[in-house]
This record gives C-alpha cells, structure tokens and sequence, in this order.
C-alpha cells in the first residue's frame, strides 16, 4: 500500500502525500473526448472498461499517490431502483422515488446493478501503475444521499418537506444498509481506502447532526474499520469539525477550504486532509504555490494529505495541478 495508507496511519512519509477530489474527468481534455462519445454517465460509470482508463488518467499525468475509482455517488440511488439523469449545464435529475419498490428490492439485485463498478475495481487494482500507490472506493454519506433522493437535485437551500418525508426512517435504514453492501464489494474487489462524502453537511442545523449525520456516519465508519480499512470523512462546510471527529472517530478527515486551517491544526490530532480552495488552481503559478505553501507549512507537524477543500473544478488547467503536484512532492 502507499503513502496515503502510511500517513492516514501514523506513520512518517517520505514525501506529503497527495491526490484530488474529482482528479479522474471534468478538467482533463481525454476525459471530455470519452465524454462526448458517451452521452449517458450512468452507462459510462457501468462501463468497467472505459471507467478504468479514466480512474489512471490522472496517474499517466501526475506523480498523485492515490487514484480514486471513477463512479458517482449517485450509484447508489440508482441501484435501488431510482431514476438518474445528468444534464449538461444542470447537474444531476433523479426520478419519481417510489418508496414501496426502493423499500422491497433485495441486496441480490442492487449489487447485480453495481457489479460493473466491483470489476472496474477488481481491474484497476492489479494495474501496475497503481504499485505501492493506493485505491480509493467511495460512498455519499447517509445525509447527503437522502438529500438527493428527496430532493431530486443538487439543492440550492434545504426545503423543509425533507424532514417531513413520512417514510423517512426506514429510507434511512435502507440507504445504510445499501451503502454497506456497496462498501463492502468495493473493499473485497481492491480498494484500500474509503471516502465518505457529506457533500451537504453544511445544510443542516446543528440540532439535527445527531439523528442525520453522526448516527449513520458512526455505523458506516465502524463498519468500514471492521473490514479492516481505513475511513476518510470529507463533512463539507460541517460547524464543527471537532465535535464531527470526537463523535465519528475517521481514521482522517477532509476538510473543506472554508475553515480556518490553523484552528484544525490546533485543535485537531488525528491525520487532515485537503482545505485549499480549488478556485486557487486558476490563479497563476505563483500565486497558487504561495496558497499550497500555506497550507504546507500549518501542517508541517501534523500527518497530512495534500488535497483540495472540494473537488477540481473543470476550467483548471492539467499544467497547474501537475505544477502544484510537483511542488508537493519536493515540498520539505
Ligand atoms: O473524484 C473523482 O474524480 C472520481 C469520480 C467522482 C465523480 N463524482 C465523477 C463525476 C466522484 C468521487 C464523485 C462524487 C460526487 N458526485 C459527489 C461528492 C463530491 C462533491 O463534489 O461534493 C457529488 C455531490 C456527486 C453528484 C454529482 N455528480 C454532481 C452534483 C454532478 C454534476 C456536477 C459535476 O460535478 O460535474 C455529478 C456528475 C459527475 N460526477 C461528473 C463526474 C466526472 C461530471 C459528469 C459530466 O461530465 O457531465
């Protein structure tokens, strides 16, 4: 295993470990041409193939420590029955949630549905290029899933009708069974770590953390570390990552570039990921190394993961993240 499995562990690297949210497809010139010959993304993340030589594109570019599979969150709706659309210029669209049937579908069918992404999985991880690097699996977490399959899009602000969806509970139970099931696969087919994304952490009040984000966020992580693998937690925009790391107990979290990354160094002792702003890769050179040495130096005594405070945005230039992935590596 790599450097990100050693830092995530305690262990001293030799070099910072680095990687990026969103690294395989949107900024990259041979993700966008796989993308226009395959207008549906279901198909193209069902297509284990095709996923694969997106998952290493990145790897062929930049001297990164980790390749993160190529598939959604959204798998997981759509494995339980619910229809999934991504319009250009729009984002995600999921279908009419028809609770009965997401409620009786059996674990035999969901993972038929998911099988592509174990193979794409099982392939990448015997690539040589990923020799002494790690895999990263993924699932959404509980909330940000609910989220989506209530609200049906990306949401702008949080509509109360959510909470007073009446089957709510047992659409939860049956999302943390799902994400279960898919973890699991993930981790028996070759990934080595897993990231748990609350993309929409950040919508919610504090009163309501316990029942829609520690609860099932603690199950999940206590499951996945019961596999014998290690959790990273990426709560975006969470209030309080100390209280979400007191409670959850990843093995490292993610932070998003909202927060003030010297209070994390403070007051945070576990490993940290991420926390530049992603907006920083469209500054020139200098500017955007200036932003990376921040961050370097705040956790230079601190077991630390170079990595954005959210996903790569798609008007960045390939040359600057291999400047910036450079500049990581040399990084002392
Ligand atoms: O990190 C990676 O490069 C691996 C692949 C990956 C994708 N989605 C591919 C993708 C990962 C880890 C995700 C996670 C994901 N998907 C999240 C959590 C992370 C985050 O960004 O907050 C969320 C909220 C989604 C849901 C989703 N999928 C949205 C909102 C969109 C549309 C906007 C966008 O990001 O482009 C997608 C589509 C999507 N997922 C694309 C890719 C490469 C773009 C598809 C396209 O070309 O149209």
């Amino acid at each position: 295993m790599g450097l990100l499995k050693d830092c995530i562990n305690n262990k001293k690297t030799k070099s910072v470990p680095v990687w990026f949210m969103r690294q395989a497809g949107r900024y990259l010139p041979e993700f966008k041409d796989i993308r226009t010959k395959n207008p549906n993304f279901i198909d193209l993340c069902l297509n284990p193939e095709v996923s694969k030589d997106i998952t290493l594109q990145p790897l062929k570019r930049f001297s990164i420590d980790a390749a993160i599979i190529f598939s959604d969150i959204l798998m997981i709706p759509y494995a339980l029955g619910q229809e999934v659309n991504f319009e250009k210029n729009f984002g995600p669209k999921l279908g009419y949630l028809n609770f009965d049937q997401i409620y009786n579908i059996s674990d035999k069918d969901i993972l038929r549905k998911l099988d592509p992404i174990y193979e794409l999985i099982k392939n990448t991880s015997k690539d040589n290029i990923l020799k002494g690097k790690d895999l990263i699996g993924f699932v959404g977490a509980t909330w940000t899933l609910l989220v989506y399959m209530l609200n049906k899009q990306s949401p702008k602000n949080l509509k109360e009708d959510i909470f007073k969806f009446k089957n709510q509970d047992k659409l939860i139970e049956k999302i943390i069974h799902t994400q279960k099931l898919h973890v699991k696969k993930q981790i028996e087919n070759g990934a080595s770590i897993i990231q748990i994304f609350d993309s929409w952490a950040g919508l919610l009040s504090s009163d309501k953390y316990e029942k829609y984000i520690y609860q099932p966020t603690k199950e999940l992580v206590n499951y996945t570390k019961s596999l014998g693998v290690e959790v990273i937690c990426f709560p975006r925009s969470i209030k309080s990552y100390v209280e979400y790391c007191d409670v959850i107990k990843p093995n490292a979290i993610s932070i998003d570039y909202e927060i003030d990354p010297l209070e994390i160094a403070r007051n945070i002792d576990i490993p940290v990921q991420g926390g530049m702003d992603p907006k920083c890769l469209l500054l020139d050179r200098n500017e955007m190394l200036k932003k990376a040495s921040k961050y370097l130096e705040i956790f230079k005594n601190h077991n630390y993961i170079f990595n954005l405070g959210h996903g790569v945005m798609p008007e960045t230039k390939p040359e600057n993240v291999k400047a910036l992935v450079d500049f990581v590596k040399e990084f002392k």
